[in-house]
C-alpha cells in the first residue's frame, strides 16, 4: 500500500465571489475508502465533481500516482462516478446502461460482454440485464448505477451520496454491500454522505467539510474522541457545546454569572468553549462534592438503551444528557428537580477563541 494514491492539493473552486471548495488537501491511499461528511452546501459534490474533472477547478492539483490530471478530459480519468441522484439513462437497459461507458471507450465487443457479465454479477442483477431502469426498484436502480461505474474498472471510484434514494433499511444493507465490494476488489473510493452513522460504518477514515473547507481528517475513533474544533464535536457524534470565559485555570464563567468548574486545569485564560458528550457526563445530587455545575431537569425520555435528559443550564443553555438504563428502565431525576452535573477530566473537551483544542495540563477529578 503506497502512501499515497490519489493526493488532492489546495483544491478550490469559486462561482463568482464564493468558494465551494477552499483550499482543500487530502491524501487517500490505494484500497482505501475515504468518506466526505458535511452539511448541505458543504461543498462535498463539488469536491468529487473537481476530482471527476466535470468542473475545473478555480487553484490545485489533483494527481493519481503521481500524475497530473488537470489536463485530462473525465474519460481519461480513469474514474467511475456514481452520481447524487443516480442516472440511469431512462431509455437504456440495464446492459446498455452498464456498458455505456464501456462502448464510449470503444472496446471490442467480447471484452465488454465479459466485463458486463461480470460487474453484474458482482451487484447480483444478472438476471435483470435486459429490464429497463423504470422496471426496478431504487435499490437495483442504485446498484446499476453502481456496476456502471464499477464497469470501467476505475482507479478510483467515485460515490455522491449513493444511498440516498432508498429507505433506511434498504440503506444499511446496500452500504453493507458496497463496503463488501470495495475491500474484496481493494477499490480506492471517495464517498460522499451527510448521514454520520453511514460515514462511520462505511469508512476507513472521515473527512468533515464546513463551507467549503477540511474541518478534519481521521478515523472514526480520532474524530470522535480528539475533535479538532468545535464544529467536528458537534457534527460527529454530538457534543453539548458551552462557551464562557475562563479564568483561574478551572472556572468557567458564563456570561450570566453562572460558574463551571472544569475537570481540567488550564494554562490559557480568555473566550472559551467547552464540548461535553451526552454519554459521558452523569446527574448526581444538586450539592454533591462531584457537581461542576447545577442544572434543572426539563425532560426526561426512555429510548430503550439509555434515558435522554434535557437539561438546562442558569441561563437556559439546554445540555442533552443519556443515561445508560440498567434494564429497570428507572428515570432517576424527573422534569423539574434540580441536579447537580458532573463528568471526568478524560470527557473534557476545551477549545480557545479560534477552535483549537487546549490541553489540561492537570486533572482535577469530580
Ligand atoms: N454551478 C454552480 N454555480 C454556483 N454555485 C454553485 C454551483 N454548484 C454548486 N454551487 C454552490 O457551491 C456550494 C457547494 O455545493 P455542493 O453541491 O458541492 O454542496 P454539497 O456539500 O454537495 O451539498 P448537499 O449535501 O446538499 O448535496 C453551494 O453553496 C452551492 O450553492
Ligand atoms: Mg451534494
Amino acid at each position: 500500500m503506497s502512501a499515497s494514491y490519489l493526493r488532492i492539493e489546495g483544491l478550490t473552486k469559486r462561482f463568482g465571489a464564493s468558494a465551494a471548495v477552499q483550499d482543500v488537501n487530502l491524501d487517500v491511499r490505494q484500497g482505501e475508502m475515504v468518506v466526505l461528511l458535511g452539511p448541505s452546501g458543504c461543498g462535498k459534490t463539488t469536491t468529487l465533481r473537481l476530482i471527476a474533472g466535470f468542473v475545473e477547478a478555480t487553484a490545485g492539483r489533483i494527481l493519481l500516482e503521481g500524475q497530473d490530471y488537470a489536463d485530462l478530459p473525465p474519460y481519461r480519468r480513469e474514474m467511475g462516478m456514481v452520481f447524487q441522484s443516480y442516472a440511469l439513462f431512462p431509455h437504456m437497459t440495464v446492459a446498455q446502461n452498464v456498458t455505456f461507458g464501456l462502448r464510449m471507450r470503444r472496446l471490442p465487443k467480447p471484452e465488454i460482454e465479459q466485463r458486463l457479465a461480470a460487474t453484474l454479477e458482482m451487484v447480483e442483477l444478472s438476471s435483470m440485464a435486459e429490464r429497463y431502469p423504470r422496471q426496478l426498484s431504487g435499490g437495483q436502480q442504485q446498484r446499476v448505477a453502481l456496476a456502471r461505474a464499477l464497469a470501467i474498472r476505475p482507479k478510483v471510484l467515485l460515490l455522491d451520496e449513493p444511498l440516498s434514494n432508498l429507505d433506511a433499511n434498504l440503506r444499511q444493507q446496500v452500504a453493507r454491500e458496497i463496503r463488501q465490494l470495495q475491500r474484496a476488489a481493494g477499490l480506492t473510493a471517495l464517498m460522499v454522505t451527510h448521514d454520520q452513522d453511514e460515514a462511520m460504518m462505511m469508512a476507513d477514515r472521515l473527512v468533515v467539510m464546513d463551507k467549503g473547507a477540511v474541518q478534519q481528517v481521521g478515523t472514526q475513533e480520532e474524530l470522535y474522541e480528539r475533535p479538532a474544533n468545535p464544529f467536528v464535536a458537534r457534527f460527529i457524534g454530538h457534543s453539548n457545546l458551552v462557551a464562557g470565559e475562563l479564568s483561574g485555570g478551572t472556572r468557567l464563567s458564563l456570561p450570566d454569572g453562572t460558574v463551571i468548574g472544569l475537570a481540567g486545569h488550564y494554562a490559557a485564560t480568555g473566550p472559551v468553549t467547552l464540548a461535553i458528550r451526552p454519554e459521558r457526563a452523569r446527574l448526581c445530587a444538586p450539592g454533591d462534592a462531584a457537581a461542576r455545575v447545577t442544572v434543572v431537569v426539563e425532560d426526561a425520555t426512555y429510548v430503550g438503551a439509555h434515558v435522554e435528559y434535557l437539561l438546562a443550564l442558569p441561563d437556559g443553555t439546554r445540555l442533552i444528557l443519556h443515561d445508560p438504563t440498567d434494564g429497570g428502565g428507572t428515570r432517576r431525576h424527573a422534569p423539574g428537580d434540580r441536579a447537580g452535573l458532573t463528568w471526568d477530566p478524560a470527557s473534557e473537551r476545551l477549545f480557545d477563541a479560534a477552535g483549537v483544542p487546549l490541553t489540561a495540563r492537570a486533572a482535577i477529578p469530580a
